[in-house]
């Protein structure tokens, strides 16, 4: 084969690899298949520098250096559509009827034929081919002149470089026209668009002057058409979509879904949302369509366009000046707004979350009128750095709750304060923590909090905990809210008048409570310690401490490594229990509900061993004569030492009985001490 006929077949099969990969997101072969062909055309493209062609796979970037656009005057106009500005349902219909009485249609008339379609949130765009290149590309400009772009438009993926008529897609075997002009919307992908602000961060974080985040991805796919090195577009991922044929339609073709099909068969990318309607009622469905799958489309849209279908009807109803009277576009509301940020406030949940909330001058968004919206947590606050005077943008998308997207950092003021979660509960006072590894910061004041008031009482008097039947959430929070009760210990002075002077409550029922509360006196050490909602103190885990240390004082006052000590109780929870009882109030609370007469059954607890193994490593091995492996590990870590399952450096006795096996050769091997079942008693036992 000579370099001729090589380079125009690996051209050939680059272009189809690209097509199924980028347009029909079908890749056919590996990718490093498409790199292998790319990477031949490209040594073979060197070789050959009289075969180089502008319509190659590898001369997408690198257009060089532009110092300005040139004008582009549009052979034929780019127009723009008429908006239908009702957002609701009967836009479509006033469209459609406005269409029928133009056309001179009755009531008896069949249903005219549309084509819905989505309305992109990007940049219009026109393409020009000859003898099927890709010669020009423009923007839209005033309409009649634009900008010429090719150099970044080459980089876009999507775009053909050399239309092809792809014979499965192809309704018709007209010769390809030498003139087509096609028009369709450059935007950038949602994920695209994240990704690019991400890598913008990035660079002003690392003091790089000019560079700057972008507020939307149609903001952010405008710069990057409009950008003089092409080298910067191919950076800034860019997606098309095609949607009418200005110049070269075939003749066959007589309606704009036909057009579609066309655009497709040439190669472009057409999105798969445009449906053929007949009449008001299918355009109405495809809004309404349209809207509820809005947000999980991969780009953004702000409406729907309706379109006559029929090429020859368009032709009959023409344009108002630069507006066809054939298509409209129907808009959805607005999801996202600029404001401002009045102050950051910190709100603290139910459980004791901390969540920074951003109070907003109220602005009209998504369909309602905003003025909050939620940082998250400290790292979402840190990521976006939203300070007080910002200028932010809002979005509201559907039923999700409002949210900033990014900061308008031109409009910052100077001096602006960073914002830091505070370290200490805005609402009781009680120090708040982050634990490591955890997004969140806790309040501390869980008992005392008024912020959890209600979950702490509601947790307290679950029928798992301490019980108190029949007072349930909706109580509670009557109770709550009324006064009656600010903290546990209130809960045992409740008189029958105070619960009766509550809204729906009669005294049958409040005496119900009443002799709830008194039977809830008499409860147990571990329905009581799990009562009291410590973090990370489970059912199971109250149970373990209420055995080991037997009453809770000896719990309250437990050290970090001896409550270690409890099967299964790690630091987390034993530094979770000692901060909880290491804050006076939480102390106070536990006093005061003694005082009130609740009571438990107390108990010395399992006797605890001296700790004379803190620190050491034990493998078990083999039979002990009398002590199950289970018995003997628990010795072992009742005395502060810990068993690992394999023998190492790190490993100071191995305990082995009869059978032992490759564990005590390797102990051997080692050097590592080995010990009988008496060796383990004597180390264990003083
Ligand atoms: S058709 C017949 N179809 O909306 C008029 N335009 O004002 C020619 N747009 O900036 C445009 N999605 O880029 C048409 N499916 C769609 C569209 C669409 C977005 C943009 C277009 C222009 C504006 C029209």
């Amino acid at each position: 084969m000579n370099a001729q006929t090589e380079i125009e077949s690996l051209r050939e099969q680059l272009h189809r690899l690209a097509h199924a990969y980028y347009v029909l997101d079908a890749p056919t072969v590996p990718d490093s298949e498409y790199d292998r062909l790319f990477q031949r055309l490209e040594a073979l493209e060197n070789e050959h520098p009289e075969l180089q062609s502008k319509d190659s796979p590898t001369q997408r970037v690198g257009g060089g250096l532009l110092n300005a656009f040139s004008q582009v005057k549009h052979t034929v106009p780019m127009l723009s559509i008429r908006t239908e500005t009702d957002t609701e349902s009967s836009g479509a219909k006033s469209f459609d009827a406005r269409i029928r009485k133009e056309l001179k249609l009755g009531e008896a008339d069949s249903p005219i034929e549309y084509v819905a379609e989505l309305k992109f949130d990007g940049l219009a765009m026109s393409l020009r081919y000859e003898d099927g290149v890709l010669v020009q590309a423009a923007t839209r400009g005033d309409g009649e002149t634009g900008e010429d772009v090719t150099h970044n438009i080459r980089t876009i993926y999507q775009i053909p470089l050399k239309l092809t008529a792809l014979p499965s897609t192809s309704l018709f075997d007209d010769p390809l026209p030498p003139v087509v002009e096609v028009r369709g919307e450059v935007y950038m992908r949602r994920d695209s668009f994240e990704q690019l602000n991400e890598r913008q961060r990035a660079k002003i974080a690392a003091g790089q002057k000019g560079e700057k985040t972008f507020v939307n991805p149609r903001n952010a796919a405008a710069g990057a058409v409009r950008q003089l090195d092409s080298k910067i577009a191919a950076d800034r991922p860019l997606s098309f979509f095609a949607y009418s044929v200005a110049q070269g339609l075939p003749a066959s073709v007589t309606t704009h879904s036909q057009t579609l099909t066309q655009l497709k068969s040439w190669g472009f990318p057409v999105s798969s949302d445009a449906r053929v309607c007949q009449g008001a009622e299918a355009l109405v469905q495809f809004h309404a369509d349209m809207a509820a799958k809005r947000d999980s489309l991969p780009f953004d849209i702000d409406g729907v366009v309706y379109k006559v279908n029929s090429l020859a009807s368009q032709a009959q109803l023409g344009f108002v000046s630069r507006e066809p009277r054939w298509a409209v576009a129907h808009k959805y509301p607005a999801q996202e707004q600029m404001t401002t940020v009045l102050a950051i406030d910190v709100q603290v949940g139910r459980t004791g979350k901390l969540t920074p909330v951003a109070k907003l001058a109220p602005v009209f968004v998504g369909g309602v009128t905003v003025t909050n919206a939620t940082l998250h947590n400290e790292d979402e606050a840190r990521r976006k750095d939203v300070r007080v005077g910002d200028t932010v943008i809002v979005r509201r998308a559907g039923d999700v709750i409002p949210e900033v997207v990014s900061v308008v950092l031109e409009k910052r003021m100077q001096g602006a304060q960073i914002f830091s979660i505070p370290t200490h509960c805005p609402v009781c006072g009680s120090v708040a923590v982050r634990e490591p590894g955890e997004t969140d910061t806790r309040c501390t004041g869980g008992l005392i909090c008024g912020a959890q008031r209600k979950q702490a009482i509601e947790h307290f008097a679950h029928k798992r905990a301490v019980y108190i039947d029949g007072l349930g959430e909706k109580l509670i929070e009557q109770m709550v809210d009324a006064g009656i009760i600010k903290s546990l210990p209130d809960l045992y002075k409740l008189g029958l008048a105070n619960i009766v002077a509550l809204e729906r409550m009669a005294e049958k029922s409040a005496l119900n409570v009443i002799a709830a509360i008194e039977k809830s006196k008499h409860t147990t050490l571990p329905r009581f310690l799990f009562g009291l909602g410590i973090r990370h103190v489970g059912e199971s885990t109250a149970k373990a401490f209420a055995k080991h240390f037997g009453n809770i004082d000896t719990i309250m006052d437990a050290g970090l490594e001896h409550l270690q000590n409890v099967p299964d109780v790690g630091p987390v929870v034993a530094k979770s229990l000692r901060d909880f009882f290491d804050a006076p109030y939480n102390r106070e609370v536990v006093e005061q509900l003694r005082a009130c007469g609740l009571t438990w059954e107390e108990g010395a607890g399992t006797p605890i061993a001296p700790q004379l193994l803190v620190g050491k490593t034990f493998v078990l091995t083999g039979t002990l004569p009398t002590l199950g492996r289970d018995e003997a590990k628990e010795m072992i870590e009742a005395a502060g030492g810990k068993v690992t399952g394999s023998v190492s450096k790190k490993t100071d006795y191995v305990v082995a009985g009869t059978e032992a096996g490759s564990k005590l050769d390797k102990a051997r091997e080692l050097g590592v001490a080995v010990l009988d079942e008496d060796g383990l008693r004597g180390l264990c036992i003083p």
